[in-house]
């Protein structure tokens, strides 16, 4: 993980265009977005249906090439880098979370972790303290030999957070990580990601629909129609007037 005080962005964007087909058919989800994201910020972005958050999180995250602009993510360039640099991404900083979990229904809570582990081919040796903890934060400590199907809606996002960690990205993408979670649910959720932010200062970007969530982010990113519109910085609530 991020060390809060290192120099530089760890994403930088700039004037980032994605455009889906082509002629008549042509969709142009971002039409120029400027991004710079410091190490250790968690950040929200909010934005109606259709407004280009999850594509700019592909990009981010190198499951997909952006059209034109430019794109820095942990010190390595990626708008010109191609399929097999991409993989390297998603295997060496960059990790999804997504709003239906995506765990492997087949396999135990910690196999689901561990196949993750393997495929991205980082040891978890010098981490494992940390990752403990973060397995007591999650509260799931107790649940690793149950399958998906044996777990709540709460508890399979909870898993699906450690996974995602456990590879010790740069970067964690949530894309709508409360989407399909009821209130008290989202609530704990919400709270592992600020306190994992806070204690090990992972970056973290946040897509949500809630503006109670987008709260949990020290910033948040308003994107329309392919752009951003705004960013602005949350007050915490002791500083509210
Ligand atoms: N693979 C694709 N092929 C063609 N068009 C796409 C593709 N993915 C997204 N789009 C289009 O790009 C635009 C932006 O989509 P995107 O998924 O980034 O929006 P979003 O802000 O994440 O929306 P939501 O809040 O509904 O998840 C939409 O018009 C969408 O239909
Ligand atoms: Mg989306």
């Amino acid at each position: 993980m991020n060390e809060r005080a290192s120099a530089g962005a760890i994403i930088e964007v700039r004037d980032l265009r994605k455009t889906y087909g082509h002629g008549s058919a042509a969709v142009h989800a971002l039409r120029g977005v400027n991004l710079r994201v410091q190490p250790g910020e968690f950040v929200s972005i909010v934005g109606p249906s259709g407004s280009g958050k999850s594509t700019l999180f592909h990009i981010i995250g190198g499951l997909t090439p952006p059209t034109a602009g430019s794109v820095v993510v942990a010190g390595e360039d990626i708008s010109a880098i191609g399929d097999s640099g991409r993989t390297k991404l998603r295997r060496e900083s960059v990790s999804f979370v997504f709003q239906k979990f995506n765990l492997l229904p087949n396999l135990t809570a910690a196999d689901n972790i561990r196949v993750a582990l393997s495929i991205s081919g980082r040891p978890i040796d010098g981490f494992q303290k940390d990752f403990e903890e973060i397995l007591r934060m999650l509260g799931i400590s107790e649940r690793l030999t149950h399958k998906p199907s044996e777990l709540s809606g709460g508890e399979q996002q909870r898993v699906a957070i450690a996974r995602a960690l456990a590879t010790r990205p740069a970067i964690l993408l949530a894309d709508e990580p409360t989407g399909n979670l009821d209130s008290r649910n989202s609530l704990a959720v919400l709270k592992i990601l600020r306190s994992l932010n806070d204690r090990f200062g992972q970056t973290i970007l946040m897509i949500t629909h809630s503006s109670e969530a987008a709260q949990y982010g020290h910033h948040i990113v308003h994107m329309s129609d392919g752009c951003i519109t705004e960013r602005s910085a949350v007050v915490p609530p002791g500083d509210a007037i």
